[in-house]
């Protein structure tokens, strides 16, 4: 377990990434905030492999309601990661196990 971040530090519908050492390797993830949750997956598209955010921690659509590939759109949902629209329609981001204590992001997959 380790901590991610403050959760005072995401705005709702928004996310963060982050770059760390995860099952043996280095990884990049992110965490997304909405309606008082925090949801993570590895900053992974099934798509092509490339990670979603075309600026740092840009994950989510102009009316951020589906986080959003910048390679090719593919948009996905906040709360599962599904794709609902785009070249990996019926696909899922691959989550990582997150949870808010203490006002803090914590990620709990080693
Ligand atoms: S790489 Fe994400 S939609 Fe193509």
């Amino acid at each position: 377990m380790r901590v991610l971040c403050a959760f005072d530090e995401l705005d709702e519908n928004a996310g963060k990434g982050f770059e760390l050492p995860l099952h043996g390797s280095l990884q990049r993830i992110f965490v997304v905030r909405r309606g008082g949750q925090v949801y993570g997956y590895h900053n992974v598209c099934p798509h092509r492999g490339t990670t979603l955010d075309w600026l740092p921690d840009q994950f989510m659509d102009p009316e951020c309601r589906y986080l959003q590939c910048a390679t090719h759109g593919a948009l996905f949902r906040v709360e599962d990661g599904h794709c609902v629209a785009g070249p990996c329609a019926g696909k899922r981001l691959a989550p990582v196990t997150v949870t808010v204590h203490d006002g803090q992001v914590l990620l709990l997959d080693e």
